[in-house]
């Protein structure tokens, strides 16, 4: 169903969401992006999924990443800024700092700017000689980096973020990190691995609910900030692993025919409908590795965690 142009002279280009939601529900299938999912009440579901039972990435990569920082320890010579990418409550770096003091700076990356300077000011109390400055930014567009040249950039990107791109847009973000992080940069990434169908889809169907919560809670953040009417009622949660495309996706499907309004805009969605708002791609070593390639990063060290469940990849810039 097209959308209907409203009647007042307001710029849709004046705000980012409006814009984007507005798009992606005048698609068919209707989606929305998932970086919509974190505002405050969004990146605190995100903390209680990763308490889950059944959500194994969070706490398989975070037993990983203490010795992951020693083994690089050696690696790291002379000092390092830090850059990390969708830093939400900065738990993880804390595992590296203890490890790491090369670390002298701290550019934590993050949208729901006042979550992430909470976590900073908490941060900076527990390392009060770091340098910590975070950057409240979309790290899915290129983020211009405060001017901090001389120091060699370490990208960090855990919790399998990257999945949520498309296997190409995780190349073009991975040649933007490349280039913003510059020259002898290094990237420890964790990646969620292929694995059994039935450990993907229990990860995203929690038996508490929070993973519906989570994902229902994106049309709350919509109501707020871009003016619109979604009732979370109407909506089902549903996630399941699409091994043709090797992703979890993550949709909500309309429980009746409903009128939808954001900011003016009107969308009438069908019963049985969906919108599409999460894909997680899951890759195995191989494949990441040639994804990474292609953007310019090659691998230096990779670390698996028992039974293939979670990937780490330290990578280098090609230059
Ligand atoms: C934060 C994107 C890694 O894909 O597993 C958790 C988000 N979605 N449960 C993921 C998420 C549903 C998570 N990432």
């Amino acid at each position: 169903m097209a959308m209907q142009q409203k009647s007042t002279n307001k710029q849709i280009g004046e705000s980012p969401m409006l814009r984007d939601v507005v798009e992606g529900l005048s698609q068919s299938p209707k989606r929305l992006p998932s970086k919509y999912f974190y505002d405050s009440a969004g990146s605190q579901y995100f903390e209680e999924i990763c308490e889950l039972e059944e959500y194994y990435p969070y706490r398989t990569e975070l037993a990983m990443l203490p010795s992951i920082a020693q083994d690089i320890s050696h690696t790291l010579q002379h000092d390092w800024d830090v850059v990390e990418f969708g830093a939400g409550s900065l738990v993880k770096i804390r595992l590296l700092l203890k490890h790491l003091p090369q670390i002298k700076r701290f550019l934590p990356i993050d949208i729901a700017g006042d979550h992430l300077q909470a976590a900073a000011t908490k941060l900076k109390r527990e390392f009060p000689e770091l340098d910590i400055q975070p950057i409240a930014a979309d790290f899915t567009n290129r983020v211009e980096l405060p001017d901090t040249e001389s120091t060699k950039k370490l990208g960090f990107f855990p919790g399998s973020t990257i999945g949520n791109f498309s296997p190409e847009q995780a190349v073009t973000f991975l040649e933007h990190a490349r280039q913003s992080l510059g020259q002898g940069a290094l990237l420890l990434i964790g990646v969620d691995t292929k694995k059994s169908p039935d450990i993907l889809h229990r990860a995203y169907n929690d038996k508490l609910g929070v993973t519906k919560k989570f994902n229902r809670n994106i049309l709350t953040h919509i109501n707020r900030e871009a003016l619109a009417d979604f009732d979370e009622d109407k909506f089902e949660h549903y996630a399941f692993y699409n091994p043709a495309e090797g992703r979890i996706e993550m949709h909500l499907i309309s429980r009746e025919r409903q009128q939808v309004s954001v900011d003016g805009y009107r969308f009438e969605i069908l019963e049985g409908e969906n919108i599409h708002t999460e894909n997680s791609h899951k890759y195995t070593p191989e494949e990441f590795l040639a994804l990474a390639a292609r953007a310019g990063w090659r691998s230096v060290r990779k670390w698996l965690a028992g039974k293939q469940l979670f990937s780490v990849h330290l990578l280098r810039a090609d230059d």
